[in-house]
């Protein structure tokens, strides 16, 4: 018989070869293209990130015009995508909706679903990367009960996400440069992380030959789970729930209970053991944007700070190298920008699209590229023979 490793949850196995990002788990880097992520969330913007990520090199100036005005054209959804989110009950989860829009778009874009045609596969690329905020900020729209809000393709494109989000007819929202940078901010952060749960997904049903939007909706909702990026909503209620800083010890004395299935919701990591820079540069992001807006002593911060402390100097998480991930700031900075919870799981998706999409693309044109197809190991019952109703 076939001998099989068996590595449950892909703690050892490698899938494939990628040239995309880079994570060294010991030091906490994180490399896009060999950038590290401090450099390009300092001095980049998102749209040149995508660039990156999709052809592996920063764009020239003249590269970057094209790339922007080829996404700016592909921000509108059809409009009879309309009716497709009207479908939904009105208080659905908005990455609900999104697993059900983002897969429908496949019904929507014809032109764009033939794999083997490169020319089709940048097309779906560009349109996933230019629809994914509407798709996101009408999705809230619906669930808040206000008209949809078209993209304006003057602003750049994090403006135009709040834009979206915040924007009504009676009155059109003011984009504050600065918000607007730290949203920019943090889907750079989000956009790639090698071979995670919702990339492998992608790469997963990719694999058989899928239509890249029927892909991506598999990656949307693998990412939705708390371990992975339904961390960011999961995070935040916790960290409210936990409300108060004397309340830290009796969480953390839960995380560490064994019989708990409680645990620190952003916190830990499969990969990095010493630190997520991630969420050094969140951190930073998360003081600058309360102070921006003006927020003195979010309680909500303090207590995320000392929890941090607490964790850090506890021998618990010390010894089992555990720090505090992505999600663990994230949530505080979207909440001062208005976002309710329920919405922070999509913007980690829509920001996550490009790496995704980079990923797809990576591998169907790898000539190495063949279906995913993990083996087992059968552990069930021995032949037998099938018992009429009767006699059971
Ligand atoms: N709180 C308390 N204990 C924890 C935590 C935590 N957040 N994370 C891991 N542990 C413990 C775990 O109980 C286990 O202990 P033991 O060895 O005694 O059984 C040990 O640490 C190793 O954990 P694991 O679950 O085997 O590690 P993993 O690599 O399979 O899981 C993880 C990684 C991120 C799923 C996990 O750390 C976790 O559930 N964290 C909370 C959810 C979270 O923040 N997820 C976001 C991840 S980063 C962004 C993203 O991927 O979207």
């Amino acid at each position: 018989a076939d001998v099989f490793t068996y590595d449950p949850g892909f703690t050892s196995t490698a899938s494939c070869d990628s040239t995309i990002t880079y994570i060294d788990g010991d030091k906490g880097e994180l490399w896009y293209r060999g950038y590290p992520i401090e450099q390009l969330a300092q001095n980049s913007n998102y749209i040149e990130v995508c660039y990156l990520l999709l052809y592996g090199e920063l764009p020239s100036a003249e590269q970057l015009t094209d790339f922007q005005s080829r996404v700016t054209r592909h921000t509108m959804v059809h409009e009879q995508m309309h009716n497709f989110f009207r479908g939904f009950r009105r208080d659905s989860h908005p990455m609900a909706t999104m697993v059900g829009v983002v897969g429908a778009m496949s019904a929507f874009y014809h032109d764009s679903t033939d794999i083997g045609d490169e020319w089709q596969r940048e097309v779906a690329a560009i349109r996933l990367i230019a629809k994914l905020p509407t798709i996101a900020a009408m999705a809230y729209k619906y669930a808040i009960g206000q008209p949809f809000v078209y993209p304006d393709n003057e602003l750049d494109y994090a403006s135009n996400f709040l834009n979206m989000c915040f924007s009504v007819p009676a009155e059109k929202y003011h984009v504050d440069p600065a918000l607007s940078k730290a949203m920019d901010r943090i889907f750079t952060l989000h956009a790639d992380h090698e071979q995670n749960a919702s990339t492998s997904t992608v790469r997963l049903a990719g694999s058989s030959g899928a239509n890249p939007f029927a892909c991506i909706a598999a990656g949307i909702a693998c990412l939705w789970g708390p371990a992975h990026g339904g961390a960011n909503q999961a995070c935040l209620e916790m960290l409210r729930e936990i409300g108060t800083v004397d309340r830290i010890p009796e969480y953390i004395e839960k995380a560490k209970d064994k019989d708990d299935p409680f645990r620190l919701m952003g916190f830990g990591h499969r990969v990095y053991k010493n630190f997520d820079p991630r969420a050094k540069v969140m951190k930073e992001s998360a003081d600058e944007v309360l102070d921006l807006l003006g927020i003195r002593n979010n309680p909500t911060l303090q207590v995320a700070k000392e929890l941090e402390k607490i964790a850090l100097e506890d021998e618990y998480f010390v010894s089992k190298k555990l720090y505090p991930n992505v999600d663990f700031y994230s949530g505080i900075i979207l909440s001062a920008m208005g976002f309710p919870t329920s919405m922070f799981t999509p913007i980690f998706a829509l920001s996550r699209t490009v790496g995704w999409i980079a990923q797809w693309k990576e591998m169907i044109s790898d000539p190495q590229n063949k279906i995913g197809r993990p083996r087992q190991l059968y552990v069930g019952s021995d032949k037998r023979d099938y018992v009429e109703l009767a006699k059971r």
